[in-house]
C-alpha cells in the first residue's frame, strides 16, 4: 500500500475523533429503542443495596462491571494520549478496553505505539481491532497476527461497517468472501473474535451463523448512538455524496430490537453497543440476555473535553446507575440481572418489530 493511503488513513482517523467530539453526529429521529421497553418494577425488592454486584466474567475474565470502552481510535500521536489515558481509566475500573482500527499500524508500523497500551498499563484488558473488507482487499491472516501480537491484544474485534465504506469518499466495496474470510480468522485466531457492527446492527439469521463459524462474542452494534454514515458524510464532498438528511441514514436494526433478537440465539454472546448513554439502557439490554454493554462517543468526549478524571466519574455513575436498576428489580448479581427479560415489555414501536419479526411470544 502507498505512502498515500497511509496518510488518507490517519488523517481520516483523526477527522474521526474532532468529528465524534464537535459535530451532532446522531441521526434526527432515531433513537436506539431501549424506550420502547419498560421494566415491570419489584415494589419489594427484599435485597440490600450493598450487597449488589455488578460483576462480571466476561471471555474468561472477571471484571467489575458489564461496560466496555468500544474501540475508537490509534494511528496519528493524539491517538497515542488518548488511548493511553482509556486504557489508565479501564485498568482502574477494572473493564476492558478496545483500540482503534490497527489498519494504520499495518500501513505505517511506526504508528503502532500509538495503540500499544500495554506498554505504560499491561493489565488492560485489550481489544485489537481490524475491519474485515480489508481481507478481501490485502490483509492476510499474518496482518491479523502481527496486529494482535505487536499489542498483545487478549481479544480482537472485527468490525462490519458496509453502510460506513459506503458513505466514504474513499470506502471499501468489494465485501467478495466477507464469510470466508471471518471464517479463516475464527478458525486460526489465537485469541477470542468479537464480530462488531458499528452502528447498524446484526440480525438473528447472521448472529446464529456467526455463532456456528466459532465468534466468541458478537456487538450487535445497533442504530440510535454514533452514526457512523454521517460522520463520514461530514468528510465526503464527492457530488454524487448522499446528503446528510437523506433518509437512507435512518438504515439500521435499533439497538434494542437487534439486543433482543441476537440475545435469542443459543450460546452466542452478545455485546450491545450504539447510544448505550445511561445505566437504564445498559440495564435493560443485560435484561435482554446481553454480556455485556459497550460505549463510545459519551467516554472519548468526557475524555477529550474534560480530562481523564471526567470519564471514569461518567463510568462510576454509569455503574452506579445499573445497580440502582438492579435495586428496584430486587436482583444482587447481574448473572441474575440476565435472566429478566420476562420482566421487561415491549411497547410501540418495540412491539411492531418483533411481530414483524414473529418474536413476540419470547
Ligand atoms: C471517534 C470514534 C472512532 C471509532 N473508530 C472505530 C474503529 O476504528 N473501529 C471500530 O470497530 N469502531 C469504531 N468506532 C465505533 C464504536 O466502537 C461504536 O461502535 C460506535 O461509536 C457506537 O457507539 P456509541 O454510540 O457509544 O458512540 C468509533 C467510534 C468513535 C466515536
Amino acid at each position: 500500500m502507498s505512502e498515500d493511503s497511509g496518510m488518507v488513513i490517519r488523517n481520516r482517523k483523526e477527522d474521526h475523533v474532532n468529528l465524534a467530539i464537535t459535530e451532532n453526529v446522531t441521526v434526527e429521529g432515531v433513537t436506539n429503542g431501549f424506550e420502547y421497553f419498560e421494566f415491570v418494577p419489584t415494589a419489594i425488592p427484599d435485597i440490600d443495596f450493598n450487597d449488589i454486584s455488578t460483576g462480571v466474567t466476561f471471555l474468561g475474565r472477571e471484571f467489575d462491571a458489564p461496560v466496555l470502552i468500544a474501540g475508537m481510535t490509534g494511528g496519528y500521536p493524539k491517538a497515542k494520549e488518548i488511548n493511553l489515558k482509556l486504557a489508565k481509566v479501564c485498568h482502574k475500573l477494572n473493564i476492558p478496553m478496545g483500540v482503534g482500527s490497527q489498519r494504520a499500524m499495518i500501513v505505517r508500523p511506526e504508528t503502532r505505539e500509538t495503540f500499544d497500551v500495554k506498554q505504560t498499563v499491561p493489565d488492560v484488558f485489550l481489544i485489537g481491532n481490524l475491519g474485515l473488507v480489508q481481507f478481501s482487499y490485502d490483509f492476510t491472516m499474518e496482518s491479523y497476527v502481527k496486529a494482535q501480537q505487536d499489542i498483545k491484544a487478549d481479544a480482537m474485534a472485527i468490525h462490519v461497517n458496509s453502510f460506513q465504506e459506503l458513505c466514504q469518499p474513499e470506502g471499501d466495496l468489494n465485501w467478495k468472501d466477507a464469510w470466508k474470510n471471518l471464517d479463516m480468522i475464527c478458525k486460526n485466531s489465537e485469541v477470542p473474535v468479537i464480530v462488531k457492527e458499528v452502528g447498524t446492527g446484526i440480525a438473528m439469521e447472521e448472529v446464529r451463523r456467526l455463532v456456528n463459524i466459532g465468534c466468541a462474542a458478537i456487538d450487535v452494534g445497533g442504530a440510535g448512538g454514533t452514526s457512523w454514515p454521517k460522520l463520514e458524510l461530514f468528510r465526503n464532498e464527492r457530488e454524487d455524496a448522499l446528503s446528510l438528511t437523506d433518509e437512507t441514514l435512518k438504515w439500521g436494526i435499533p439497538t434494542a430490537f437487534a439486543t433482543w433478537e441476537a440475545t435469542r440465539v443459543p450460546k452466542a454472546s452478545i455485546i450491545s453497543t450504539g447510544g448505550m448513554y445511561h445505566g437504564l439502557m445498559a440495564a435493560k439490554a443485560l435484561a435482554m440476555g446481553a454480556k455485556m454493554v459497550g460505549v463510545a462517543r459519551p467516554v472519548l468526549q468526557a475524555l477529550v473535553n474534560y480530562g481523564e478524571e471526567a470519564a471514569e466519574k461518567w463510568l462510576r455513575q454509569y455503574f452506579l446507575n445499573i445497580k440502582r436498576v438492579m435495586f428496584l428489580l430486587g436482583v444482587e448479581t447481574v448473572e441474575e440481572l440476565r435472566g429478566m427479560k420476562h420482566k421487561l415489555i415491549p411497547m410501540g414501536k418495540a412491539r411492531d418489530w418483533l411481530e414483524g419479526r414473529k418474536m413476540l411470544s419470547d
